[in-house]
């Protein structure tokens, strides 16, 4: 990646998981970054340093005045609530946040004349598939109130192009896994619902790891996932911007290793990269949980070159122990208690 262009980038949510990894990516790669994060999820020290402007992204004269602030010439919006099970239980809260913060962080783009977007989704957008490796022309039909607020986003994205010529890219993510190999930034969810993550604190004296469902129609009869390492995920977006930037069309991408990983696969990564055993138990199969969810990212190796170059699983989970293991209290650190003041802010 070449250190080269000066423009900056909004990256909403840029205190969390992906997006401060995706921060870090676009520093590296000679972007200017401004955070704007209402820290409900996020930790400040996610940020690394960079420009954090606490606000939320429903506030349309707060991110109209990050914008004007920051000069940001493109917006990355990674802000939102993610928990399905949280989703199905207060749609209202997700439809505001997701939906209603997404089209407040357009609208401010719109009338600042900010042109280029970049919009984390989700596979929960296809929910139960019909066919398998999910391609992006799979028919979408959420299944919870999560992936349809993804949905309606990306629904409302080509009206915003035609009528305020906001460009945009949705990156369709799988399973977001592991941590910045340098060990500066890692994944501190509360509670932890990742697996990987769970699967650690089992293995740390924490409760057994729930295995939900051990008769699917798959090899080891857990549920298969394609886990993506977050330095692809970033890769991914980094890659889209400049598509953006150089006058590519508004796409939609999957972004997946194509490698399928059961619930039991992941556990024993977990025990050989960390050398302990990770206890487990088994647990209802959850609704809505498909026996398999795994990409075809033809398209996106296709039109913007993106290759994973973490895909191995005890590579990931490698990653993540060490930011994991050197951060047991996350962000916050040993001995102080994480500061936790969202009901809403599952992984
Ligand atoms: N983690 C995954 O596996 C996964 C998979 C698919 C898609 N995604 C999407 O990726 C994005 C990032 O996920 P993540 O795992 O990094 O989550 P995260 O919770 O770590 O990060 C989200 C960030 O957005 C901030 N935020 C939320 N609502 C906000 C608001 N109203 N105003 C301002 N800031 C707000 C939070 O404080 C947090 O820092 C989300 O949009 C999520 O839906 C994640």
């Amino acid at each position: 990646m070449g250190a080269t262009n000066p423009s900056t980038v909004l990256v909403t949510g840029g205190a969390g998981y992906i997006g401060s990894h995706t921060a870090k990516a676009l520093r590296q790669a000679g972007y200017g970054v401004v955070i704007y994060d209402n820290l409900a999820a996020g930790h400040r020290e996610a940020a690394l340093g960079a420009p954090l402007i606490e606000g939320d992204i429903r506030d349309v004269e707060a991110v109209r005045r990050a914008l004007r602030e920051s000069g940001a010439s493109a917006v990355m919006h990674f802000a939102a609530w993610l928990a399905v099970a949280d989703s199905v239980r207060d749609p209202i809260g997700y439809y505001r946040n997701n939906v209603m913060g997404a089209l407040g962080t357009l609208e401010a783009m719109a009338a600042e004349k900010i042109r280029h977007f970049v919009f984390s989704s989700t596979c929960a957008v296809y929910g139960e598939p019909v066919e398998t490796p999910i391609s992006e022309t799979h028919p979408t039909a959420p299944i919870n109130a999560y992936g349809q607020t993804k949905l309606a986003v990306e629904h409302a994205l080509p009206h915003f192009e035609r009528a305020y010529g906001i460009r945009s890219i949705c990156l369709r993510y799988f399973n977001a896994a592991g941590a910045d190999p340098d060990g500066e930034l890692g994944e501190d969810h509360s509670p932890e619902i990742h697996v990987i993550p769970r699967a650690f604190d089992a293995a740390s004296g924490g409760p057994p790891i729930d295995v939900f469902g051990e008769d699917y129609p798959t090899p080891d009869g857990t549920c298969l996932r394609d886990y993506i390492h977050v330095l692809d995920l970033a890769d991914a977006h980094v890659r889209s911007l400049r598509r953006l930037e150089q006058n590519g069309a508004s796409a939609i991408y999957n972004v997946g290793t194509e490698r399928p990983s059961s619930v039991r696969d992941v556990i024993a990564s977990v025990e050989r990269v960390i050398g302990r055993p990770v206890a487990s138990r088994p647990a209802p199969r959850r609704p809505g949980d498909p026996a398999i969810l795994c990409a075809s990212a033809a398209r996106i190796r296709g039109e913007l070159g993106w290759r994973p170059s973490r895909p191995d699983l005890d590579t990931i989970v490698g990653d993540a122990w060490r930011w994991h293991s050197a951060h047991p209290g996350g962000f916050a650190g040993p001995g102080q208690t994480p500061r936790r003041d969202s009901a809403h802010t599952t992984g």
